[in-house]
């Protein structure tokens, strides 16, 4: 490793190799929103510390991975990438550059230390739990060293959150997600989450409020909440008594400048009676849940530790669409569990047709180190879990396509974004999260304009200003 002088390191905001200007950090994220958060929060952590964000690999002095490791193949991009880092890595050190690789996010949770016996490139290992200590991780390897750091979350975790978002929030676009809950304790047998994330912690209200009141500054119309499970959020109030997710969306649609409310990933089982009524009462949440059901079977759901039947939640689906007729859900599915039989795959198929979803994300069981499926007998063969997921896959995308059919023609509320990518066109957010595009400037980029659908596109919607 190319050793730095410690003097250089104090230098914040300054190359230490004498090229001038200020260090760049080079962050690529994958897996879930909670991860696009969190190098967004680890980003600012940084600026702190002179870093800029670049999009260019080749010139960053610090490449962050911010890493998944729900199925085998997210956690394996990551060494193919590491693979390619590795070798400009090199490339730069013969130049005199000093390149500083970090692996964060949940294969850094899981693997740990196994990562720089695999990668000997990686100079961070750091789990999402310990974030705060980014800054000082990379000074210390810059100084010389490796660091690991994958401890679990501490009691006060969210009360170092908000030193990270101290001072100017940039405006950076008019969506924001907001963790309000982070880590899983409902223990899915399929799923690394509870291991990787941790037991579930809540943030209070009043931090939630702050920052969405920081966002709302910043130009951010539209707020999406985030936590893997994020309706067994239970904050508490200003007033010291624990609030629901329903609750706290009633607060934050009083936060001025915010139009728009979202939260994803909820849990079945922990949609409450008074999260469905703020569906039928509140505007500003949109009418769009992504409610995850994995799959139609009893069997399948039981051995998934799901703790809910395929009755259950048509029941919940139909009190739902009860308080708020127009909502469009959305689901994922997993195919291949292990002991998933036709008549299995078949009830997992009806349910799709019972419920309809407008989108939907569907995988083939990974089994995952650790989790109790991946110990279970009764394996699924691969050319099995490939067939049926064609078959839901086919399923799923004439529902969608059908969806979008029926709004062409209907008028609908648009946030506008940002210009399309055809000169002259602006693009926008429907109701539905499917995007809008729009042949001319329908008002200023966080503006909610009235449109019209005039067709569909292979992913988006066409609109003109009604
Ligand atoms: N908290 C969310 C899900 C987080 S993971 C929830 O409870 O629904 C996102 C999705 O990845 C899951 O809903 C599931 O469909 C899929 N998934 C998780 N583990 C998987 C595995 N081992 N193999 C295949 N898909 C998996
Ligand atoms: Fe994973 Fe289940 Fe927790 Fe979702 S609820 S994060 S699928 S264990
Ligand atoms: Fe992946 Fe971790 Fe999110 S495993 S899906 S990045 S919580």
């Amino acid at each position: 490793m190319i050793q730095t002088d410690i003097a250089d390191i104090d230098k914040a905001g300054e190359r230490p190799d004498g090229e001038g200007g200020p260090k760049k950090v080079f962050v690529k994220t994958y897996g879930c929103q909670m991860n696009v958060y969190d190098s967004q929060r680890m980003s600012d952590a940084l600026a702190a510390d002179g870093y800029v964000p670049t999009q260019t690999l080749e010139e960053a002095d610090l490449v962050l991975l911010n890493t998944c490791h729900i199925r085998e193949k997210a956690a394996e991009k990551v060494y193919s990438e590491l693979g390619r880092i590795r070798k400009l890595k090199d490339e730069r050190a013969r130049d005199g550059h000093e390149t500083v690789i970090g692996v964060a996010g949940c294969v850094a949770q899981a693997e740990g230390e196994e990562i720089i016996a695999r990668a000997p490139v990686v100079d961070i290992v750091i789990g999402p739990q310990t974030y705060h200590r980014l800054p000082e991780a990379v000074r210390k390897v810059r100084a010389g060293g490796k660091v690991v750091d994958t401890d679990y979350a501490l009691e006060d975790k969210f009360e170092r959150l908000p030193q990270l978002h101290k001072g100017e929030v940039k405006r950076r676009g008019v969506t924001a997600f907001l963790t309000v809950q982070e880590g899983c304790d409902k223990f899915c047998t399929f799923c690394v989450v509870p291991y990787t994330r941790g037991a579930e912690v809540s943030r209070p209200v009043s931090q939630i409020v702050a920052e969405a009141e920081r966002l709302a500054e910043a130009g951010v119309r539209e707020i999406t909440l985030l936590g893997q499970n994020v309706n067994a959020w239970h904050g508490e109030g200003p007033d010291g008594r624990q609030w629901g997710l329903g609750e706290l969306l009633f607060r934050l649609a009083g936060v001025p400048g915010i139009a728009r409310l979202r939260y994803t990933t909820s849990h079945p089982r922990d949609m409450d009676d008074a999260l469905i009524a703020a569906h039928r009462d509140l505007d500003a949440l949109m009418p769009y849940l992504h409610l995850p059901v994995q799959t139609g079977s009893d069997n399948i759901l039981k051995a998934m530790n799901r703790r809910h039947s395929a009755a259950d939640y048509l029941r919940l689906v139909d009190k739902i669409r009860a308080a708020r007729p127009d909502i469009a859900l959305s689901g994922d599915f997993i195919v291949g569990f292990p002991g998933e039989t036709a008549a299995d795959f078949e009830a997992t198929m009806k349910i799709v047709r019972d419920v309809t979803f407008v989108q939907a994300y569907s995988f083939k069981y990974s089994p995952r180190p650790g989790t109790p499926g991946a110990d279970m007998g009764d394996q699924v063969a691969e050319a099995v879990k490939d067939e049926r997921l064609q078959r839901l896959q086919a399923l799923l995308t004439t529902q969608q396509r059908a969806f979008a059919g029926s709004l062409v023609g209907r008028g609908t509320d648009v946030l506008i974004e940002k210009p399309g990518r055809s000169p002259g066109q602006w693009a926008g957010r429907s109701p539905w999260l499917i995007p809008v595009i729009l042949d001319e400037k329908p008002g200023e980029i966080g503006d909610i304009v009235d449109v019209r659908i005039t067709r569909t596109g292979a992913n988006s919607l066409f609109a003109v200003t009604a």
